[in-house]
């Protein structure tokens, strides 16, 4: 393909072989054999797994599984698998949970697997009117999304509740019915979406309006992960550093340009356990920040307080729609296997495990920025990523990383220097 030629309208990109596909975007982009090859092999990912997962598939990404230690949860052991490309992530954990083990680690707690799904309706006159309409209607509703699901019923899921708000929106008042449902093990999108599509046309019928949006809400606000821990003043370096970490706190939550820093970190731990077992990042994501912002400013996640004998709890409490079925959780032959190291038996577990990560990751960054500052942890670590861009292979790498953190400087430059004087010994 002419590189002046080229066009993205590429009909039935979908049905042609992932080799057929890598060959039509390696003439689009100019690739080399070597790359080609490369996207070719899809690792320890089977293609047609991949294949079957997204569409349009060139290849997989593969990005570093690694595992926490230290973590003892509500009394139990637990290695946490994590998939990151960021340096740090995993050792903040590991040294967070080492320091609260000997005080007895996690407790961790769940307000309930429910889900929210929403149905938009408009065009009413008498909003008010329709709203009582469609409360009336309760044992109706419970009925219709029921039978969408049987098993999940069976499991001891399915309906539990309804809410209907009045939204005043620039395109007129909005009457929103809110399914509240059980979904058990499943994250639950596809069930209670597809109630939500179920009970629309009734909507429309009972109050003369018509519905358009039938969808979940990833604010899942009724599935709240909770995680407690308290570091001992002298286990976290004394009273100074425990102050200046509630100070750090303090910042992140009365300023939200702070406390999207904050929550990030928190992220760091949350997305990457919710990443190796299949989950959906962006779910847990935009809940996380859509929680952050529910008392009208965005703040922390997290709350940190001195206890009564002068040492650090902390607590995590937020969003936390994962499952252990559907998604990839069942498809990803990795997300399998570190579902089965972290031996859970149900999605709520697994949300509580995740909450201890995040909570733990929370207090790594706090203390690192209260003290020395993120830097010198980070940068050792960075330094790795550096010397392997200067092209450090094997060995090399760690000699490298170890050279230009005792300059205290980390670039490449200054890496290719390293591995050059390495090579000519
Ligand atoms: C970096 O990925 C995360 C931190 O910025 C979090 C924080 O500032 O609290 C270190």
């Amino acid at each position: 393909m002419d590189g002046k030629n080229r066009s993205s309208r590429i009909s039935g990109l979908h049905k042609k072989s992932i080799r057929e596909r890598i060959e039509l975007v390696g003439a689009f982009a100019g690739l080399d054999a070597a790359e080609m090859d490369h996207l070719a092999n899809t690792g320890n990912l089977d293609e047609h797994v991949a294949d079957h997962l997204i569409e349009n598939v060139i290849g997989t990404m593969n990005i570093p599984v690694g595992v926490a230690t230290n973590m003892l949860i509500d009394g139990k052991d637990r290695l946490v698998p994590m998939a990151t490309e960021e340096s740090s992530v995993v050792a903040a954990v590991c040294n967070a949970a080492r320091q609260c083990y000997d005080n007895g680690g996690f407790i961790t707690s769940m307000s309930g697997p429910l889900m929210i799904a929403q149905v938009q309706l408009v065009d009413i006159a008498d909003p008010q009117h329709a709203r009582i309409k469609i409360l009336e209607r309760r044992d109706e509703i419970k009925a219709i999304c029921d039978e969408c699901d049987p098993i999940l019923v069976k499991l001891g899921g399915g309906f539990r509740d309804l809410e209907v708000r009045i939204i005043a929106t620039r395109g007129g008042d909005m009457v929103i019915t809110h399914l509240i449902v059980d979904t058990r093990d499943a994250m639950g999108a596809n069930a209670v979406n597809t109630m939500a599509e179920k009970l629309a046309p009734y909507i429309a019928a009972w109050t003369g309006g018509r519905t358009y949006l039938r969808i979940l809400s990833n604010l899942a606000d009724r599935r709240l992960a909770r995680a407690r821990c308290v570091w001992k003043a002298e286990a976290i370096g004394g009273a100074e550093v425990r102050d200046g970490m509630l100070a750090a706190y303090h910042f992140a939550e009365a300023d939200p340009y702070r406390a999207a820093t904050h929550n990030k970190g928190i992220m760091n731990g949350v997305s990457a356990v919710v990443l190796a077992t299949g989950n959906d990042t962006r779910a847990v994501e935009s809940g996380a920040h859509a929680y952050g912002a529910r008392l009208g400013r965005y703040s922390s996640l997290t709350h940190w307080e001195r206890t009564a004998e002068g040492d650090l709890a902390g607590i995590l409490e937020m969003p936390m729609a994962v499952g252990l079925i559907g998604g990839a959780t069942k498809l990803h032959p990795t997300a399998k296997v570190a579902l089965k190291i972290l031996s859970v038996q149900s999605a709520e577990e697994l949300a509580r495990i995740i909450a201890a990560v995040g909570l733990a990751q929370n207090f790594s960054a706090l203390k690192a920025l209260a003290t020395t500052g993120i830097q010198k942890g980070h940068m050792a670590l960075h330094a790795q990523n550096i010397a392997m861009m200067a092209g450090a292979l094997g060995d090399e790498i760690e000699i490298v990383a170890r050279a230009l953190v005792a300059q205290g400087k980390v670039r490449v430059d200054l890496a290719e220097a390293e591995l050059a004087k390495l090579r000519s010994k």
